[in-house]
């Protein structure tokens, strides 16, 4: 049979990859510790449960509007204005199935064949092969763990041409927690402001979980932005509603049309009493943030102090998100490196460490690769304090071990 060729522009998930590799050995009963998850641990707060129950109780079980019902999107628009200083009007809303929806609704809507899309690197696993099935071509902004995974106005000027159509920015970041201050985020505007005919996509999935660092956005910092910024947001990391599938932007209204016309002819409307939730969420007492931000930043702390100091693994302390993500590119020079890389197998560096780590040590992280960094691994800490500590322990015993 001949699939479609479209297929050849993505790849499967690398991060399902390593999950199902990990729950392959926890089937055959061996103790492994999963780092790879990009969910938080904690449960969904009770008043949002109880919203959706009590919505399936009374039969909200229709099809509802494909851009979201009413009261989500007035939600939404209020917490625009609350957390980010941002004015929109419900039709420049979009409610979608996952912040995931909201990205494919977006490339779809902008791209033509050959458009460019600026992101830095490392970055989200999904927005490259979402550029490409769209017809774009992603180009890297390569950023270096010694200046703190960020990228600086001068390089993003560089990497701008004319066929440029969208710079993405991901702050606080997956993979690397790194979290732009509000002047930095200030410069980067100023360079895109020379630039109107691109496109900005700010995703700030992971707006609510910094550590010591404002959350800022390119729409909040550059009024000359804002008409050309679409702002997307999600309610799987802040609020544990990751299998809710609730995710939403704020944008030119033109641009919000043309995404809710995709989503119309193809999934409609995200699940209606998951929107109830969703309302439940964002008007609701944001105490259980708050809470879980305190337990991730505890989390990053000891994570980050059992990482540090370790020869031939370089750590960045991150602002945000709950990922670290060590650059490994010294670890080469260890003696037992070559052996490990016959062992398993691979070529790139972070592959033959996630593999090594998995088989030897029974600890599950995603190899750099993943993000668009081959020297690196992405360790997630959304899990208890005792697994942190146990596979973190195991990390450093495989990292010792090959120096020996
Ligand atoms: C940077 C980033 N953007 C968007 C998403 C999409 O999240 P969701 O579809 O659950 O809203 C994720 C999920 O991992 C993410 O890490």
């Amino acid at each position: 049979m001949e699939l479609a060729h479209r297929l050849s522009l993505i790849e499967p998930s690398p991060t399902l990859a390593i999950s199902a590799r990990a729950n392959e050995l926890k089937a055959e009963g061996k103790d492994i510790v999963g780092f790879g998850a990009g969910e938080p641990d904690f449960d969904t707060p009770q008043h949002i449960k109880d919203a959706a129950i009590e919505a399936i109780k009374s039969g909200f079980t229709k099809y509802t509007p494909v851009s979201g019902i009413p009261e989500l999107k007035k939600a939404i628009v209020q917490k625009f204005e609350r957390d980010n200083g941002l004015t929109f009007a419900p039709n420049q809303i979009l409610v979608s199935t996952g912040g995931k929806q909201v990205l494919y609704n977006f490339f779809l809507a902008v791209l033509n064949d050959g458009d460019e899309v600026v992101c830095p690197a490392p970055y989200w696993v999904s927005y490259k092969d979402i550029v490409s099935l769209a017809g774009g071509t992603i180009k890297l902004l390569h950023t270096s763990i010694e200046l703190g995974f960020k990228i600086t106005p001068h390089d993003l000027e560089k990497q701008i041409t004319p066929r440029t159509k969208v710079f993405i920015l991901n702050s606080p970041s997956n993979p690397t927690g790194a979290t732009y201050t509000p002047k930095e985020i200030h410069s980067i505007a100023k360079v895109l402001e020379k630039y109107p005919d691109v496109l900005v996509l700010t995703d700030d999935i992971y707006e609510k979980l910094t550590y010591g660092v404002e959350f800022s956005n390119l729409a909040t910092q550059s009024e000359v932005l804002r008409p050309r910024t679409i702002v997307v947001n999600g309610l799987s990391k802040a609020y544990a509603m990751t299998g809710w599938r609730l995710g939403y932007a704020g944008g030119p209204k033109e641009i919000i049309s043309a995404m809710d016309m995709l989503q119309g002819q193809s999934t409609s409307n995200a699940n209606s009493f998951a929107q109830k939730g969703g309302v439940a969420a964002l008007n609701g007492d944001q105490n259980c943030v708050d809470e879980m931000r305190a337990v991730f930043e505890k989390r990053r702390d000891l994570a980050f102090s059992l990482l540090d100091n370790l020869k031939g693994v370089k750590v960045f302390k991150p602002q945000g998100a709950f990922y670290l993500f060590p650059d490994i590119a010294d670890l080469k020079a260890a003696p037992g490196w070559e052996k490990l890389k016959q062992k398993t197998g691979e070529s790139d560096t972070g592959k033959i460490f996630s593999k090594g780590l998995l088989d030897e040590k029974l600890v599950a992280v995603v190899p750099g690769s993943a993000f668009g960094y081959e020297n690196g691994f992405r360790i997630s800490y959304a899990t208890s304090e005792v697994q942190i500590e146990k596979g973190l322990k195991r990390i450093r015993a495989f990292v010792e071990e090959l120096w020996k």
